[in-house]
């Protein structure tokens, strides 16, 4: 099992960069949405620095009806995040492969199946960021407006989780036998039929792949709502967050981790990886004007755009060096709106500063600086209780990955806080996670005995 204190890193591809005028930088990959050999480079650049597990969010909808101001946006149209992931993991050796896929429009027996697949085609190295979706755009691409509240949302993702995992239990590790000369190729009493009859599914099974190499595909969640965290304690191996400072990293650790230990599951076995934007210089002040230079580059409609359908609130009609005015909270986005109300509030920030604020991370924790400083940083969120490790996020790419690889890795490696070379074939065993057992191995051992 890997070292507890070595920190465990994500990379979050997003193709030119999360800046969200990235793709106009003279560096960038502008067409990185859709030439696959992009993401290759930039699996092949993570995989080089030992990195756990490449990571693409997913979202089912171009993300405004307002083209006029989202022409100026690369992200309406990019590959599909589980075609690309199936197709890097024949690009790829050792590093993990996860992606999102919605618990409001997918079904649990479809997503049970492909994720069982990933983790067959990769040798072990599949996982699945479980969400919940709200945005109107997105459902109407499924012929439905949003359902209910936050409660309502998670209350049929807990049920869609339970039910991949139980299909994800159909078969015992050996189910097939495979023997030629008897003719059999699987032992029946080795087969669990789920039968599932619930409140939002009705799921018989079984899955018709056998049991991962991993046992179950790593469960990936990034709720951060009442809901979203116990449903995270309840059933994730590795939780993303959001967190903007430090004492807000803390406090979201604790908080989560005791949620883990009250479940009844060992702390030790769920990790937490906020997203971690990081855009490095030679200097604190080369890494600010690279940002800066970024921030120049987005036009004003586009970011009020941007912010507005992030809250859910049209802003359009109010002055962009004027303060944010007081909004109702909506059903989009909970606690990240909640946060970046928060935040216009202390810092007293004009809808242009919150706009550029969330342009570079959505919301995710910056940090701006030399190989050293950003080394210290990660040093102290995972040595004072803040995170297990990071969702790493690079404003622009392939340059910032490069550099990262390049030159925080070694420093991290010489601080002893990270691998020198994958420890494992499986993603779990990169993770330090334990590979999960079939339910129903138990109970046939202990009636052996
Ligand atoms: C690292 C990270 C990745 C996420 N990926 C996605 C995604 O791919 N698609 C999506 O709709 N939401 C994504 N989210 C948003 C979360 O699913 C969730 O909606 C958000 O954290 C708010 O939690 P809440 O719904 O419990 O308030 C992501 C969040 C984080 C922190």
């Amino acid at each position: 099992m890997a070292n507890r204190r070595q920190i465990k890193l994500g990379m979050f591809l997003r193709p030119a960069g999360h800046h969200i005028a990235a793709w106009r930088h003279p560096d960038a990959q502008a067409d990185a949405g859709w030439d696959f050999s992009r993401f290759t480079g930039l699996a092949q650049i993570a995989e080089r620095g030992l990195f756990d597990m490449l990571f693409l969010a997913d979202t089912s909808a171009v993300p405004s009806d307002d083209m006029e101001n989202i022409r100026h946006l690369a992200y309406v149209a990019w590959i599909e995040p589980f075609t690309t992931m199936a197709a890097l993991a024949s690009v790829t050796r050792h590093i993990g492969l996860v992606c999102t896929s919605s618990t409001s429009f997918e079904t649990p027996f479809g997503i049970a199946r492909k994720f069982a697949s990933l983790d067959l085609v990769s040798g072990g190295r599949a996982g699945w960021n479980l969400i919940t979706s709200a945005n109107p755009l997105e459902w109407r691409n499924f012929g439905a407006e949003p359902q209910g509240s936050s409660g309502v949302r998670y209350a049929r993702a807990r049920e869609f989780a339970g039910v991949v995992q139980g299909l994800w239990d159909s078969w015992d590790d050996d189910a097939f036998i495979v023997d030629k000369p008897s003719g059999i190729f699987f032992d029946p009493a080795k087969l669990h039929v789920l039968d599932h009859k619930g409140e939002h599914f009705q799921v018989r099974g079984p899955l018709n792949v056998r049991r991962s190499p991993q046992g179950q595909p790593v469960l990936v969640q990034a709720g951060a709502s009442e809901d979203g965290r116990s449903l995270a304690a309840e059933t994730a191996d590795v939780i993303f967050a959001a967190n903007t400072t430090l004492d807000i990293g803390r406090e979201f650790y604790a908080d989560v981790k005791a949620r883990v230990a009250r479940c009844g599951r060992n702390p030790d076995h769920v990790l937490i990886m906020p997203g971690f934007q990081v855009m490095l210089g030679e200097s604190e002040q080369q890494a600010r004007d690279r940002f800066e230079f970024l921030q120049n580059l987005i036009p004003d409609s586009l970011g009020v755009r941007h912010l507005s359908t992030y809250i859910g609130v049209e802003l359009s009609g109010y002055p962009v060096d004027g303060p944010l005015p007081d909004l109702p909270l909506t059903n989009v986005n909970v606690s990240r709106t909640k946060m970046l109300f928060e935040l216009a509030r202390r810092e007293n920030l004009t809808i242009r500063q919150l706009y550029q604020r969330i342009a570079g991370g959505r919301g995710h924790f910056q940090t701006f600086g030399t190989p050293k400083q950003v080394a210290d940083t990660m040093e102290e969120w995972v040595t004072t209780g803040a995170a297990d490790g990071f969702n790493y996020m690079a404003p622009l790419f392939p340059t910032q990955l490069e550099e990262f690889v390049a030159t925080v890795i070694p420093e991290l490696q010489r601080r002893g806080l990270y691998r020198t070379r994958y420890e494992a074939d499986t993603l779990r065993g990169n993770l330090g996670l334990p590979r999960r057992e079939s339910r129903h191995v138990r109970p046939r051992q202990a009636a052996r005995a």
